[in-house]
């Protein structure tokens, strides 16, 4: 696990090859880090998304990632995933493994050594965090990623505790 790295920060001051973004499936940005990266990134970030096809009306479906560039951000790419809405969504463990999965596997196909992760689905979509900690880090833990550096940056010290209490149980097992 000496691959990932937990920081209490804000993402949007990340120097990572890519800063995944949680996102809606719109891609037109909103609140929490979304509405952060974007106000970061400067309108560019934007225009980039509006030119993402939509499919079925959605640009992004939940559980899938987007890659545009970064902006005025330090980083080279905009990962943009989407979670699940934790209590509407029918498989939401399955859909939040699939983001981290997804934003990691679209940062590694374009080079990417580093990625800075957001706890995605853990503000406004509702994912009880420590579930979401335990899926976050497992599926980060995946040998297809122990050679990216991934660093979880955690907005406030409650969130950041979970993750470290989670990692500490992993490093472990
Ligand atoms: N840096 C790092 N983490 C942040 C930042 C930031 N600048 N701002 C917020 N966070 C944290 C939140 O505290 C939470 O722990 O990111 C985590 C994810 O919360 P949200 O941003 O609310 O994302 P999510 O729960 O996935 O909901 C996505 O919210 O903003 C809208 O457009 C977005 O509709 C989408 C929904």
């Amino acid at each position: 696990m000496n691959h990932i790295q937990l920081v209490e920060g804000d993402i949007t001051l990340a120097t990572e090859d890519a800063i995944v973004n949680a996102a809606n499936p719109h891609l037109l940005g909103g609140g929490g880090v979304d509405g952060a990266i974007h106000r970061a990134a400067g309108p560019q970030l934007l225009a980039e998304c509006r030119k993402i096809p939509k499919i079925n009306g959605e640009r992004c479906p939940v559980g899938e990632a987007r890659i545009t560039t970064a902006g005025q951000l330090a980083a080279r790419y905009v990962v943009h995933t989407v979670g699940p809405i934790y209590h509407s969504d029918p498989a939401p463990a399955a859909h939040l493994a699939a983001a981290y999965r997804s934003s990691l596997q679209l940062a590694m196909a374009h080079g990417c050594h580093s990625v800075a992760l957001p706890a995605i689905a853990c503000g406004v979509y509702g994912y009880p965090l420590s579930a979401a900690a335990n899926i976050a880090l497992q599926t980060c833990n995946e040998p297809q990623f122990k050679h990216l550096h991934i660093v979880f940056y955690l907005f406030n010290h409650e969130i950041a505790e979970i993750w470290r209490q989670t990692l500490a149980k992993f490093a472990s097992s």
